[in-house]
């Protein structure tokens, strides 16, 4: 730009100027302009005359082929076209650019002697939108290794990891692939179980895009073993009703089966199970022990457990059937096996109601016929003890041993005669 080829006798173009104004109508020379175009774009060509005469000029691709010949077309290539030719300016245009159509091309004026500007066409390849690559993947408690990646630019993209709006700085790494480069960008972070769908962004930039990025989303996929927990049914079951437990279960990948089982049991019969909800209806005390959700990943498993325990219908007083409360009196508090019992008692034989009422009175002439059978018993036992010895001193002591015998006899009949009259009663 800054000076221009002449021909003849002009030389640079301080000179040039002056030469010129001295042989106006001689000093003829071709200046040439530098392009960039973007790949794929239609690149203009121009050769600016001075004092053009009618001489040929010549365009040469910048392996020195032949375009055009003053104004002709001579290379077989379509996409060339002259667009111009004034005595002032030659320009051709070159479409779907391609970086091998980069280099110099001439702009030749042939007269006396032969004289030519390069116009140096360079081509810009913008970068498409990165990929990345996962080179190591992300377990929980590890590292992740993530590529940026960037196959094609023309000069380099710059290449930059973006979290939250700041910079995970990165290794770059930049291969020439003949005129284009690819550019990579790796890091390396720990990883945790929250960062499991964090927000990561490579950004892409570069001259051809004036100050705008390309940019490539990508969410963490951090693996972790699975976790477990059964979310219990509020309050207390008790026979006859229904349960329904629900596993919650996370993990990456999230675990496909969920296992329901009971400890040293098999589940019962009347189980629901779809996924993670698991249900009996009707539950019986027969029920109850302890169930297990499990699942499990590539990377773990888990189990939760719920001891599951029906109550009995406490509250049912007069509408309890004799059967089914055999069954739940062996894991009943005390308490209410006995209230059952009384109370199973009590429409069953209202007769037996009325004789617990009118038993006390009855149980004190019971008590007082006892005493009596028991006095008259010990009073027989002191007479036969005393008849006994008084056999013995009868021999010595006849008179006063027959007084007391009176006595005894006396007693001993009249002991008779109250034990045979509580004998009648009893009976
Ligand atoms: C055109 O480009 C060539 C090669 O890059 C350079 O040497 C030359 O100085 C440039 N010319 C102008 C006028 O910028
Ligand atoms: C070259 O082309 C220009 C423009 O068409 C014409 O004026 C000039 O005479 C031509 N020169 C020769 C030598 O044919
Ligand atoms: C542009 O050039 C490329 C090869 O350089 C070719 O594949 C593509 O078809 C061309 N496009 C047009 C519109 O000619
Ligand atoms: C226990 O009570 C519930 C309602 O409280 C009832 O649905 C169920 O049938 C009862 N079970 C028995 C065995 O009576
Ligand atoms: C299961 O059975 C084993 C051995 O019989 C026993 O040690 C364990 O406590 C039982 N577990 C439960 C939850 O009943
Ligand atoms: C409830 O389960 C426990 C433990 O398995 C057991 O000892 C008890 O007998 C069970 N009760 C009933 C009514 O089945």
């Amino acid at each position: 730009m800054a000076f221009a080829s002449v021909w003849n006798y002009c030389v640079p173009l301080t000179i040039l100027t002056v030469a010129c104004l001295v042989r106006t109508a001689r000093c003829q020379a071709v200046q040439a302009e530098n392009v960039t175009v973007l790949e794929g774009g239609t690149a203009q060509i121009s050769c600016r005359l001075q004092n053009y005469d009618g001489s040929i000029v010549v365009i040469q691709n910048p392996r020195r082929q032949t375009l055009f010949f003053n104004g002709t077309r001579a290379l077989k290539d379509d996409r060339f076209q002259m667009v111009l030719f004034t005595p002032r300016l030659v320009r051709i245009t070159l479409t779907n650019v391609s970086v091998s159509d980069e280099g110099g091309y001439f702009c030749q004026l042939y007269t006396d002697a032969t004289h030519h500007q390069v116009a140096t066409l360079s081509v810009s390849v913008p970068p498409e939108t990165p990929t990345v690559e996962v080179k190591q993947e992300a377990v929980e408690g590890g590292e992740v290794e993530l590529s940026c990646m960037s196959p094609r630019s023309k000069p380099a993209a710059t290449l930059r990891w973006m979290r939250n709006g700041r910079e995970i700085p990165g290794v770059v790494s930049q291969q020439d692939n003949a005129k284009t480069f690819s550019v990579s960008s790796t890091i390396r972070i720990p990883v945790e179980r929250k960062d499991n769908g964090a927000a990561l962004s490579c950004e892409a930039s570069h001259p051809a895009l004036s100050g705008q990025k390309r940019i490539r989303h990508y969410r963490l996929d951090v693996y972790f073993a699975p976790t477990v927990r059964i979310v219990p049914p509020p309050g207390i079951l008790r026979e006859g009703d229904s349960l329904s437990l629900t596993c919650s279960v996370t993990g990456n990948p999230l675990p496909r089966n969920i296992q329901w089982s009971k400890i040293n049991d098999t589940l019962p019969e009347r189980a629901e199970i779809s996924g993670p909800t698991f249900q009996i209806s009707r539950l019986n005390p027969l029920h109850n022990g302890t169930y297990l959700c499990q699942a499990q990943n590539n990377f773990g498993r888990a189990a939760d457990h719920y001891t599951l325990l029906v109550y009995d219908n406490v509250s049912v007083t007069t509408t309890v059937p004799p059967t089914p409360t055999t069954q739940p009196i062996t894991s009943h508090p005390v308490t209410p096996t006995l209230l059952t019992l009384v109370f199973a008692l009590d429409p069953k034989d209202p007769g037996a109601v009325q004789e617990t009422h009118s038993a006390v009175p009855y149980a004190v002439i019971g008590g007082v016929l006892a005493l009596l059978v028991f006095t008259v018993i010990c009073v027989l036992i002191v007479t036969i003890w005393c008849s006994v010895r008084q056999k013995g001193s009868y021999l010595t002591h006849e008179a006063s041993g027959l007084d007391e015998h009176g006595e005894v006899q006396e007693a001993f009949l009249n002991g008779n005669d109250a034990s045979q009259g509580k004998k009648e009663y009893l009976l």
